[in-house]
């Protein structure tokens, strides 16, 4: 195995001087920079981080403008993209790097990876891309190439596996070639080895030396441990839309979602009916002070977590009174001002934004 990983360098930079796309974030080697991108591109595929990234960075351009900006903007910034703490742990990490670094990143692997929000494969990633570091970064596409590559047969859930494969790239590392092995790495994985189907084998560099390849078993890489199943909760959620207002609730300081904002919503008992649900709504929205009139629409989706799902009994109701208990707010103001996280866009989409 050795043998097999130390010829891995000399097939693999090549291809990725050839092959390898023009990302907005390969054309820098800022540390603020590929720190951004290195953490939105953690559960979320490129095509998706494209527009924030730029965004983000038109906004919030250096690590002092990020320590300082308001959690409102930050969340806004983030909106869509998921996983919020990522957000929030960015600012404080900038927090510290101000106050505790004099403003300049660090620059050795433990000071990057003691930062808030950063494990050992961002930290990994920043290390060799900005800094040259020998610092293998270990997400889910290079474990499975390395998986395949080396039929590896122990479960890449484990935490000790992905010890052992970061120990195990750690020694094809070498000065100069750091920074391009990391993402020549990732880019094999996303564009060659890929998760989804059938690995392109007959255009990958490693074709010769992979042992999955040999044995025709890549389907079987890599291991993984049993999935838990998600908890499945069933949901009432309210527009309640008074004049060209919509209700608002902003979500507790922690837990899912923490300190987002969303349309108020039950919990319902499981597998609930529509019967059950718009009695449920209507309940709720009367409870609340707001003076239901009329069912106006009603729609139904399922919003996926990674450990929830949240089944959706969906209901615009027009109302005749604007409590103070929720926060008021115009579609408008919606689009500009609040954060709503992606398990609440489908009632404006599908609701609101209705022909007839
Ligand atoms: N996925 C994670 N990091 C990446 C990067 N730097 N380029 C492309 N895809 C990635
Ligand atoms: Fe993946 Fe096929 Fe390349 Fe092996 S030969 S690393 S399975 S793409």
């Amino acid at each position: 195995m050795t043998e097999l990983l130390s010829s891995l360098p000399k097939k693999l930079l090549p291809w990725y001087q050839q092959n390898r796309r023009d990302l907005p974030w390969r054309q820098t080697r800022d540390p603020y920079r590929i720190w951004i991108s290195e953490i939105m591109l953690q559960q979320t595929r490129v095509e998706a981080v494209r527009g924030y990234y730029s965004r983000f960075l038109a906004a919030l351009p250096d690590l002092p403008a990020l320590a300082a900006v308001p959690d409102d903007v930050l969340l806004k910034l983030w909106e869509g993209l998921g996983y919020y703490n990522r957000a929030r742990n960015l600012k404080k990490a900038a927090q510290v790097i101000v106050a505790e670094h004099g403003g300049v990143f660090p620059q050795t692997y433990d000071a990057i990876r003691a930062l808030p929000g950063i494990g050992p494969y961002t930290a990994g990633a920043v290390g060799s891309i900005c800094f040259g570091l020998p610092t293998p970064a270990v997400d889910g596409n290079v474990l499975r190439v390395f998986a395949r590559l080396t039929a590896l047969e122990d479960s890449v859930d484990k935490e000790k596996t992905k010890k052992a494969v970061t120990a195990a790239l750690e020694k094809v590392y070498n000065a100069g070639n750091c920074a391009a092995l990391t993402q020549s790495l990732m880019e094999l994985g996303a564009c060659v080895c890929v998760p989804n189907g059938a690995p392109k084998c007959e255009s990958c560099p490693l074709a010769e030396l992979c042992l999955a390849r040999k044995s025709g078993a890549w389907a079987k890489y890599p291991v993984r441990g049993e999935k838990k199943e998600r908890k499945r909760e069933d949901r009432a959620v309210l527009l309640l839309r008074c004049g060209d207002r919509f209700a608002l609730r902003q979500r507790p300081k922690t837990g899912l979602l923490a300190g987002l904002w969303e349309f108020p919503h039950v919990l319902l008992p499981q597998d609930a009916d529509d019967e059950t649900a718009l009695q449920t709504a209507l309940q709720f929205a009367e409870a609340g002070g707001t003076r239901p009139r009329e069912l106006v629409r009603e729609t139904q989706y399922v919003h996926i977590f990674t450990h929830i799902e949240w089944h959706m009994h969906a209901f615009l109701l027009d109302c005749a009174a604007t409590p103070d208990a929720f926060t008021w707010a115009t579609k408008e103001e919606l689009e500009s001002t609040f954060a709503l996280p992606s398990a609440f866009r489908p009632c404006v989409e599908k609701l609101l934004t209705v022909s007839g």
